[in-house]
């Protein structure tokens, strides 16, 4: 049996549609329950649905086979994963976002960051010599800048509407972020056949459009 860690939350839906494309299925009553575990309908699967920065955590150790979940959380965790596909689900970029009234990242000086990305955000202003502290928040990071803990955000954006609603814009986009599949290293080798037939499924549906298709 392959256990399959997937991300709670924005990501989920289209996670198991993929998933159902693929001929992965979970049932509407297991889905309908508050269980954290669950098998698919042939037994072959087992589900754990966990907080996406869990994910890398529970595949890294070896008790998820497999999971699914953000680049923008990989690129955070650094955890040492195989990434074998792109699933294409959930497209949005990470990018730094201020008011939309004045550009505050032009600032001299240090520049506040508020963000759930630390490591990312850290990364983005080191390479370009500007001098931040980094104010980790856990969510709602774009009252950071209205209630002014921060100059400006580092954080995910997919349709904009968050930003718009606060009264702030996009100033830079970091990188893109789409779903991806990752794979312990033990069970790519160990579960070789069951890992590479559902590498081999849900590559066949990402080619043919995706989880909408
Ligand atoms: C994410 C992200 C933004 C929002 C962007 O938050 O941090 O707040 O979604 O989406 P949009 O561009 O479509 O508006 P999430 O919903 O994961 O919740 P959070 O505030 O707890 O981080």
């Amino acid at each position: 049996m392959l256990t399959i860690a997937i991300a709670k939350g924005r990501m989920q839906q289209d996670t198991l549609a993929l998933l159902a494309r693929a001929g992965v299925r979970v049932s509407a009553e297991a889905l309908a329950s508050r269980r954290l575990a669950v098998e698919d309908e042939s037994g072959g699967y087992r589900f754990v649905f966990v907080k996406p920065a869990d994910v890398p955590v529970y595949v890294e150790h070896g008790i998820a086979d497999c999971g699914v979940v953000g680049r923008d959380v990989l690129l955070e965790a650094e955890a040492d994963l195989l990434q074998p596909l792109d699933l294409k689900i959930n497209r949005c970029v990470i990018a730094v976002a201020a008011r939309g009234d004045e550009d505050a990242t032009t600032r001299a000086g240090v520049l506040h960051v508020a963000t759930k990305y630390p490591r990312v955000a850290a990364a983005h202003f080191g390479a370009k010599g500007v001098p931040v502290e980094i104010i980790e928040l856990s969510g709602s990071v774009e009252l950071a800048p209205v209630l002014g803990l921060s100059d400006c955000i580092v954080d995910l954006v997919e349709t904009g509407r968050t930003l718009a609603e606060n009264g702030l814009a996009v100033v830079e986009t970091i990188t893109e972020s789409t779903g991806r599949l990752v794979v312990n290293r033990a069970s790519y080798q160990l579960k070789a056949e069951a890992v590479g037939k559902l590498i081999k499924d849900l590559g066949r549906v990402v080619a043919e459009g995706g989880a909408q298709s």
